[in-house]
């Protein structure tokens, strides 16, 4: 094993962002929710033999679906500018002298952080748009199919920043007969446009969480932008490949997620690195799950709204009838509590879990 360490927050990003030193980053990459309006979410299903079963199968033999579980984020905000802002702010200041960010976004929100970027790093830090390109998934009858993701390149520094030329990948010429045999053999390097397949559905990389990115296109940049020992940080963790790149290549990680689902698929994705867990919410969540925190750190609206009712909320009582109602209530709400823990895909039972 590489001995690289792996650090995992619970938590919002940007109280951990603010905690880190300045300087002490070598290279991040962040891969935001992509404001696309609705909650991110997996379903996985089993299916087993049932002649009364919901679908047919190959020869005929009928199958019984049942759903395993679902795991999801919220991807709606308000101001998603205003959101990304002082996050991007914070990312800067910890990156070192030479360190670069990438930033890993899609057609809709790709154009606006560009140009925030721009005014945060200023405009000749702007490096490279790397194009992901794909091919996977329904086709638009109404406009070209959006079949890419962009990868923004900025440098903290644009006249001292790390490219290892020798580290870039190869692919075949299309004609190797015109380049001689030399050539030929080595190989062309990529260019800022990435053929790549997705994370297969049914592939051994797959984790289950939503959005998960290819380890193939997110290992591209940890070998070619940071050395062996530098510190990596991805405070958009999800199911953490930057971790899983980062660490395998023997770079340490810094990886932050607020949800607790994304929590648990690293901390079991990368036990071999034996992470170390920090709880950066415990401070203002209800944890234990007794109903007298914040759980505003559970994200955006859908994510709530899926997989959690409502916590009661602290007002003060200004009757005796009143506060025996409430504290009825809050046994009601604990026994609720205590009855989801024991169900797959509670929000505090995955924290716990964490
Ligand atoms: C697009 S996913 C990242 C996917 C990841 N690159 C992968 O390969 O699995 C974005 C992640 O950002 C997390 N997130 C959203 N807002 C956050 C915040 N304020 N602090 C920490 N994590 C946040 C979501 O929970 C989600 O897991």
């Amino acid at each position: 094993m590489s001995g690289a360490k792996i650090t995992i927050h619970a938590g919002d990003n940007l109280p951990v962002l603010r905690s880190l030193a300045a300087g002490s980053v070598n290279l991040i990459y962040v891969d935001p929710p992509f404001n696309t309006g609705h909650a991110q979410a997996r379903t996985r299903i089993e299916t087993v033999r049932d002649e009364e079963g919901d679908r047919t199968g190959f020869g005929g033999k009928r199958y019984r679906t049942t759903t395993v579980g679902t795991k999801a984020f919220g991807d709606t905000f308000v101001d998603y500018m205003e959101f990304l802002r002082p996050r991007l702010e914070e990312a800067r200041r910890v990156l070192a002298g030479d360190g670069s960010l990438f930033v890993h976004l899609d057609y809709r929100e790709v154009h606006h952080v560009k140009v925030m970027l721009d005014g945060i790093f200023g405009r000749d830090a702007f490096i490279n748009e790397i194009i992901w390109a794909y091919d996977y998934g329904a086709r638009s009858r109404s406009r070209w199919s959006a079949k890419h993701d962009n990868i923004l390149w900025y440098a903290k520094d644009p006249e001292n920043y790390r490219f290892d030329h020798d580290a870039v990948e190869r692919i075949p010429y299309m004609a190797p007969e015109l380049v001689g045999p030399e050539k030929a053999a080595r190989g062309k390097t990529l260019t800022d446009t990435w053929w790549h397949t997705i994370v297969s559905p049914t592939g051994k990389e797959k984790t289950g969480y939503p959005t998960q990115k290819p380890l193939g296109v997110v290992r591209r940049i940890v070998e070619v932008h940071s050395r062996p020992g530098d510190t990596l940080l991805d405070f958009f963790a999800g199911s953490g490949t930057f971790g899983e790149a980062g660490a395998s290549a023997g770079r340490d990680v810094i990886l932050v997620d607020e949800n607790p689902q994304a929590v648990r698929v690293m901390r079991d994705r990368l036990a071999r690195f034996s992470p170390t867990l920090v709880d950066d919410v415990s401070v203002d969540v209800d944890v234990d799950g007794d109903g007298d925190g914040d759980d505003s750190w559970l994200g955006h609206g859908p994510l709530s709204a899926i997989f959690c009712e409502e916590t009661p909320s602290k007002r003060t009582s200004s009757s005796p009838v009143r506060r025996r109602r409430r504290r009825r209530q809050r046994q009601r709400s604990r026994q609720r509590q205590r009855q989801r823990r024991a169900a797959p895909g509670n929000c505090r039972t995955a924290l716990e879990r964490a």
